[in-house]
């Protein structure tokens, strides 16, 4: 017997040590039983339509635990090496099919546009998962104000791609760097696709994707480009960091799908980081938003746009 949500443990199951491998586990099972009972009043009061009910990671293990690869391969590399790393100012090209290509400032793109709160399930195509509380703009609102021409129909991101303050692009010189991810123009408008600066009611720390990142919860990790330098509106489906590096492993939608296994993995489960010991939580459909995504993919065959 496992831990599982912190929700579902009962008080019997807490004292039972038989269900933990060693102390440490224990230790931290235990904090993340601490932070089911006070994150919902800190972080939940105003409980957006979006969110959802599960306690969030603790800010420790999402901030310590990344995948940055141009920071390094291991998950603490990132929060360890971003020492150098320049975020601000920071701006944003916007080019392509779009009426007005430009340069802005990251205040500009974002001015006038209400940030918003909303707690997201995070699953990573590795078979790990968070819930996080991301501060951001809808990408819909972006959009809106970039004015794509009617002929776009795609949106490439760039990451930022800086040498001098990125100590990992030596260790993975076999992905081809600027790491570049995309969406569909309607996934791109879909409500829950967020840009995130924020995170913990804070802004995004280095490691996360400062000062700016994509956050789409139905999508597997990978498809949340950190640290955004680039927006491009095309008609064509961009090729993307990982589809180009490995296209028999992770597809251009990279939607969260337990039915569809990654050719090396079994995608039926995941680990919650911090509160599962091992990969024994069931895997959603679309990371449990089906009821607001599944409809853009009606009639696809989802094993061959995996
Ligand atoms: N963005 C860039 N630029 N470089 C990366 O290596 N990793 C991706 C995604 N965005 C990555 C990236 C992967 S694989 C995951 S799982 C998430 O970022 C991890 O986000 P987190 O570290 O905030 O949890």
């Amino acid at each position: 017997m496992l831990i599982k949500r912190p929700n579902d443990l009962h008080p019997s199951e807490i004292t039972d040590e038989k269900i933990y491998r060693n102390r440490r586990e224990f230790m931290k099972a235990m904090s993340a039983v601490a932070a089911a009972s006070f994150f919902p009043s800190a972080l939940m009061a105003s409980k957006g339509p979006f969110d959802t009910d599960e306690p969030p990671t603790t800010e420790k293990d999402a901030t310590t635990y990344n995948n940055y690869y141009e920071f390094g391969n291991k998950k603490d590399q990132p929060a360890k090496n971003v020492g150098r790393f320049v975020t601000k100012p920071w701006s944003i090209a916007v080019e392509g099919m779009v009426r007005k290509p430009a340069t802005f400032a990251l205040e500009d793109l974002l001015k006038g546009l209400k940030p918003e709160d909303r707690i997201y399930r995070f699953r990573c195509v590795e078979g790990w998962s968070m819930v996080l509380p991301w501060t951001g703009v809808p990408l819909a609102e972006i959009v809106k104000k970039l004015q794509p021409l009617p002929s776009a129909k795609f949106i490439e991101f760039t990451t930022v791609l800086r040498p001098d303050q990125m100590t990992g692009l030596d260790d993975n010189d076999h992905l081809e760097w600027p790491y570049k991810e995309g969406l569909r123009l309607d996934e791109a408008n879909n409500p829950l696709a967020l840009l995130a600066t924020g995170i913990y009611g804070k802004p995004l720390p280095g490691q996360n994707g400062a000062p700016v990142r994509l956050v789409v919860p139905w999508k597997y990790g990978f498809k949340n480009v950190k640290s955004i330098v680039k927006i491009r509106f095309t008609d064509q489906m961009p090729a993307t960091t990982w589809a180009v590096k490995r296209p028999t492993e992770y597809g251009f939608y990279a939607n969260v799908n337990p039915e569809v296994d990654h050719p090396r993995w079994s995608q039926a489960k995941e680990r919650r980081i911090g509160v599962d010991l091992v990969k024994n939580r069931k895997t959603l459909m679309f990371n449990g938003y089906a009821d607001r995504v599944a409809s853009m993919y009606s009639g696809m065959d989802l094993r061959k746009n995996f």
